[in-house]
C-alpha cells in the first residue's frame, strides 16, 4: 500500500457536531423558541427539569446546573470542604481542570500515575499518597471508560476521604452495571459542546445524593445565598441558563442511541485494528461498559503518524500531549520527568481518532487503513 493509496472524497474531521446537530434541529430549534417565547433565562423550568434529568440518569437524587464542568469541580470541592493546605488526589493524565479546580481554592494536588489499560487513576497508587492532609480522591473516568471504583472507595473509607467522581467524559458509561458519578459523594459533569452530551457553549452538572451538599451547592452557585439577597458565605455567579438547559434537555433523549452508536464504531475499529503490528487498542475492564468519548489507540512515533494522517485528510487529537504534573503551573511542587512512568508513556503514545455516531462505516474503515499504512511508514 503506498500514500497515495487512500482517496477520500471529503476530510474526515475528530468530530462533526454539525451533522449531530442537522440530526436533531427541529427538535432543538423548537426547545429554543420555547425558552424564547417565555424570555425566562435564568433558572427556569429547563434548569429545574434537566437536574432531575441528569440526575436520575446518574442515579442520584439531586443535581445543581453550573456554568460549566470546571466549575462543577470548583463548587464540588468547595461544597465538599476543601481549602488552604488540603491535599487531594488526582491523576496527573487528564484535562487540567481536574487539578487546577484543586489549586485554585489553595488546595495541593498530589498527582498520582494511571493504569496502562484504562488510563485511569491507579488504585495501587493512591494509598502510597495518602497523608494526614488528604482530604479528597477525584477519579477521572478518562476517554469514556470508568475508573476502578471498588478499590477507590475501599480506601477512600478506610481512610476517611471524600470522592468526587470527575465524569466530564464518561456520563453513560457503567461499572459493575451502575453508572458513573452515582459512586462518590460527589459526580462532576461537563457539557462542553464537544461532550457526550454537549450543550451550545459551556455547562456543567454536579449530582449528589447528599441534601447537605446538594442546598450548599445551590447556594454557592448563586453568590453563596440562601435566600434571594441574603449571602451567607462567598460564592459567586455559576448558573447552567435555560437555552443550554432545554437544547441538553434535547440531546439526553438521544444519548443512549449516541453511546450506542459509538461502542459500534469502537467495535469497527476494534475489530479492523485487531493484530495490527505497533497499534494497541483501547482496552475495557470487566464489569465496565464504556462511552467511547474518546477512541485512543498507543501507536510509536505518534507525532508522525498523527501527521501523516492529517496529510490524508483524516483529523486525530492527542489528550493530553503534557502531563499535568509537568506542566509549568505546578512546577513548585517539585514533580520531576519520571515520576509517573505510565502517565508520561501515555503522553508520548496516545492518539485520539475520529468516533461519533455520524461517522460511517466506511469512514471507519477508511480511518483505520490510514492508520495502518501511517503505522507501517512511521
Ligand atoms: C476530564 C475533564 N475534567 C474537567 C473538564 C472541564 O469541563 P469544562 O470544559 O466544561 O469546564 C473537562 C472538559 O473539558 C474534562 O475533560
Amino acid at each position: 500500500m503506498n500514500p497515495t493509496s487512500i482517496h477520500l472524497e471529503r476530510p474526515i474531521p475528530a468530530l462533526d457536531l454539525l451533522a449531530q446537530y442537522r440530526s436533531i434541529e427541529s427538535e432543538i430549534k423548537t426547545a429554543i423558541f420555547e425558552v424564547l417565547e417565555s424570555q425566562h433565562f435564568i433558572l427556569g423550568p429547563n434548569v429545574k427539569a434537566l437536574e432531575e434529568e441528569v440526575s436520575r440518569y446518574c442515579e442520584r437524587s439531586s443535581g445543581v446546573g453550573v456554568a460549566s464542568g470546571t466549575d462543577a469541580l470548583i463548587l464540588a470541592l468547595r461544597a465538599a470542604g476543601i481549602g488552604p493546605g488540603d491535599e487531594v488526589i488526582v491523576p496527573s493524565f487528564s484535562f487540567i481542570a481536574t487539578a487546577d479546580s484543586v489549586s485554585l481554592l489553595g488546595a495541593i494536588p498530589v498527582f498520582v500515575d494511571i493504569d496502562a489499560d484504562s488510563f485511569c487513576i491507579q488504585p495501587a497508587q493512591i494509598e502510597q499518597r495518602i497523608t494526614k492532609r488528604t482530604k479528597a480522591i477525584i477519579p477521572v473516568h478518562l476517554y469514556g471508560h470508568p475508573a476502578e471504583m471498588d478499590a477507590i472507595l475501599m480506601l477512600a473509607r478506610e481512610h476517611k476521604l471524600l470522592v468526587i467522581e470527575d465524569n466530564a467524559q464518561a456520563i453513560g458509561a457503567t461499572y459493575r452495571g451502575k453508572r458513573t458519578a452515582s459512586f462518590g459523594d460527589i459526580g462532576c459533569l461537563s457539557f462542553f459542546p464537544s461532550k457526550n452530551l454537549g450543550g451550545f457553549g459551556d455547562g456543567g452538572m454536579v449530582v449528589t445524593n447528599s441534601q447537605e451538599i446538594g442546598a450548599r451547592l445551590r447556594s454557592l452557585r448563586a453568590h453563596g445565598a440562601t435566600k434571594k439577597y441574603y449571602t451567607v458565605e462567598q460564592g459567586w455567579n455559576s448558573r447552567l441558563d435555560e437555552i443550554q438547559a432545554a437544547i441538553l434537555r434535547v440531546k439526553l433523549r438521544h444519548l443512549d442511541n449516541w453511546s450506542a452508536g459509538r461502542r459500534e464504531r469502537a467495535a469497527q475499529y476494534d475489530r479492523l485494528l485487531a493484530g495490527v503490528k505497533g497499534v494497541v487498542v483501547p482496552r475495557v475492564a470487566n464489569d465496565c461498559q464504556h462511552v467511547y468519548h474518546q477512541y485512543t489507540v498507543r501507536v510509536p512515533k505518534r507525532d508522525r503518524v498523527q501527521k501523516a494522517l492529517a496529510d490524508m485528510g483524516i483529523a486525530s487529537t492527542v489528550y493530553y500531549p503534557t502531563p499535568i504534573h509537568l506542566q509549568p503551573i505546578y512546577a513548585a511542587l517539585g514533580y520531576k520527568a519520571g515520576d509517573l512512568p505510565e502517565t508520561e508513556k501515555a503522553a508520548q503514545e496516545v492518539l485520539s481518532l475520529p468516533i461519533y455516531p455520524e461517522l460511517t462505516p466506511e469512514q471507519v474503515e477508511q480511518v483505520a487503513q490510514a492508520l495502518v499504512q501511517a503505522v507501517r511508514e512511521a
